[in-house]
């Protein structure tokens, strides 16, 4: 019952502010964010690379109230993107991007995303990279998925994510499964009304399978974004029945959560890409990650009590 408290709070800017302040916080957000710099990311990609893991790198933010910080956020990746080209690491890393951070919901807000994410895209292509849009709450869906495929005209490899809690999904994975198209499957982190999503796990761990077998049996590239042991194998065995070859597909997780898995998959020859975020702005990150494991609360509560 206390995942959708914090899914609550994660929106709440009283919440914000008494979270934020908070002595202890900082030592609990490590964990999850690497770091707040593009100078503190650097050697989190490199050593990643070193244990042959790839990264998808996410600047933190969201939910922006105007078209500067909007420009802003896109500065922030056009920075990165910058960075990751002089250290040559860009075909290790490719780049997530949250639309809310561009500007969708402000006026004319599907219009302002869509302008401030194409340089992003398009830098990422010139240093031989690419962009997966992430899937926020339900009501922005329909803006990301078209922005997604006006993207693709001119990019194709951009990526897109889809969440199995939705009701809408399994018709989702039906179009994006063509051929050249990158979808990463995850469970879904928003706080969601029934109308739309499947509110229990065993629900949405089974369309969860449905829909990455139809990913599979596919013609695009599926990207199976979960830390759960039991749709890993499965995945593995969709993936097998499927006849697909290991760098047909791959495995993503978040940064500090089961990284010793990012390492066993990888090791067994699997394509393991860690979604890594840093940044100034994690509020809206770090609580979706604390609603996803109530034990991460506790750790949570007891690191800023023993302050
Ligand atoms: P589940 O929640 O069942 O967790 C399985 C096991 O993993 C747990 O038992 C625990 O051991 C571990 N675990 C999971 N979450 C943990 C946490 N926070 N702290 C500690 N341990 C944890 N969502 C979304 O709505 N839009 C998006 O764009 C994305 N993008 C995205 C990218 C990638 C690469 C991943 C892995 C996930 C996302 N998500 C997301 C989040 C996703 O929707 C979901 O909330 C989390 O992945 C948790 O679900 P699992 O599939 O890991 O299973």
């Amino acid at each position: 019952m206390l995942g959708p408290v914090i899914l609550a709070a994660s929106r709440s800017d009283t919440m914000r502010r008494f979270i934020s302040a908070a002595p202890g916080t900082k030592q609990v957000v490590d964990r999850f964010i690497a770091g707040e710099s593009v100078d503190q990311v650097v050697p989190v990609v490199r050593d990643a690379a070193d244990k042959g893991l790839e990264v998808t790198l996410d600047v933190v933010g969201e939910d922006i109230t105007t078209p500067e910080q909007a420009a802003a956020a896109r500065d922030a990746y056009l920075e990165l993107i910058g960075r990751l080209k002089e250290l040559g690491l860009g075909a290790r890393a490719e780049m997530s991007v949250k639309l809310s951070m561009f500007g969708q919901a402000l006026e004319n807000g599907h219009d302002l995303a869509l302008a401030n994410v194409r340089p992003v895209v398009e830098a990422a292509a010139a240093i031989g990279t690419t962009v997966t849009l992430d899937a926020e709450d339900h009501t922005t869906l329909d803006s990301m998925f078209a922005i997604h495929e006006e993207l693709r005209k001119d990019f194709p490899q951009t990526g897109c994510v889809i969440q199995s809690y939705l009701f809408r999904t399994e018709a989702d994975a039906r179009r994006l499964a063509a051929a050249g198209s990158r979808v990463r499957l995850v469970k879904g982190a928003y706080k969601e009304p029934a109308s739309v999503a499947y509110q229990s796990k065993p629900e949405i761990d089974k369309a969860y399978v449905r829909i990455l077998k139809t990913l599979m049996q596919g013609e695009g590239y599926p990207m199976i974004g979960s830390h759960d042991p039991r749709l890993i194998a499965i995945g593995q065995e969709l993936a097998r029945q499927a006849g697909r070859k290991l760098d047909e597909y791959e495995f993503q997780m978040l940064y500090g959560i089961r990284s010793e898995e990012h390492v066993r998959l990888a090791a067994e020859g699997h394509r393991m890409r860690v979604y890594t975020a840093y940044g100034t702005d994690w509020y809206g990150y770090f609580m979706r990650r604390l609603a996803e494991k109530p034990a991460n609360l506790l750790f949570f509560g007891r690191s800023v009590l023993t302050r």
